[in-house]
């Protein structure tokens, strides 16, 4: 099925779109209500279909934030970035600019590049859901790009080369990592040594495919970095194109699912890093993917 010959599934579930090329937000509902398996399914058809769900004035303790997102399936602990989780809810990653342990967090800066959540692990994240507890006045926002549509808009001749590629993710290339504290990185790049995924994944529920390339796509697999990178360039600049993004405008109470095998995002530093952004994320797990390069 097409992208657009998607669009337009009808759902019980009152949706409000947020933008052509993909999001919903996902209205009058509360997340902590014992939402019936029904409620579920229609909850992950919409996010088949619009690949982020947004859902509004949530009051989530950590602990409900962990009871929903269980409900889409396992969520992961976080051994890949352990120092970056709650020390009493290892499924929650804190992206945050508050001072942890007297020092600024070290995950103030994530998320600078495009890319999609633990692309450089052998593990890729399957779905984040990120909650937004503290926001500066303005600005704070994250982008969103359809991963679906950046690959069926290629020509055919190109789908056949990407269809073909295994993309290297290194997690040197995540953005600000060497800012962080040595020792820290030193322990993650060991836990994630550099590894190749198919650059097209089939989504394990629609069956459509999704280009799975980012800013952090070392090079492929069989090829130099010098081969890979106009390709990779290309592929970046036609993804993040702006008529294929969404822009998000955070509110506190704010909670966006996205699915990470079929959209990228970025986060952007557009504001006063002084006012503080507190951002919990739980992180559903992906199949075990990918070989070591
Ligand atoms: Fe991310």
């Amino acid at each position: 099925m097409t992208e657009s010959a998607a669009r337009g599934h009808n759902s019980d579930l009152p949706l409000r779109p947020l933008s052509y090329a993909l999001g919903a937000e996902v209205t009058r509902i509360d997340l902590t209500d014992d939402l019936d398996d029904s409620v579920i399914e229609a909850i992950k058809d919409a996010w088949n279909e619009h690949h982020i769900l947004l859902f509004r004035g949530q009051k989530l303790t950590p602990a409900a934030h962990i009871a929903f997102s269980r409900r889409f399936g396992d969520l992961d602990r976080h051994d890949s970035t352990p120092h970056y989780r709650m020390k009493e809810f290892p499924e929650l990653l804190q992206i945050t600019n508050r001072l942890i342990d007297g020092k600024p967090s070290e995950t103030r800066n994530t998320g600078r590049n495009w890319h999609s959540d633990y692309s450089y692990t052998d593990h890729p994240a399957a779905a984040s859901m990120l909650f937004c507890t503290e926001k500066p006045p303005v600005g704070g926002d994250t982008m969103f790009c359809n991963m679906v549509r950046a690959y069926e808009t290629l020509s055919d001749k190109m789908k056949h080369i990407v269809d073909d590629l295994d993309a290297v993710y290194d997690i040197g290339l995540t953005a600000g990592i060497n800012e962080r504290d040595p020792q820290k990185t030193a322990d993650v790049r060991r836990l994630n040594p550099p590894i190749a995924h198919p650059a097209v994944r089939v989504h394990p529920r629609s069956g459509r495919k999704a280009l799975y390339v980012s800013e952090r796509t070392s090079h492929f697999h069989g090829m130099t970095p010098a081969e890979s990178k106009p390709l990779i360039d290309y592929l970046c600049a036609h993804a993040t194109s702006p008529e294929n993004v969404y822009r998000h405008v955070w509110e506190v109470n704010d909670l966006i699912a996205w699915d990470n095998r079929t959209t990228m995002h970025l986060a952007l530093a557009d504001f006063d890093q002084t006012a503080p952004r507190h951002m919990l994320r739980t992180t559903l797990l992906g199949e075990k993917s990918g070989f070591v390069v």
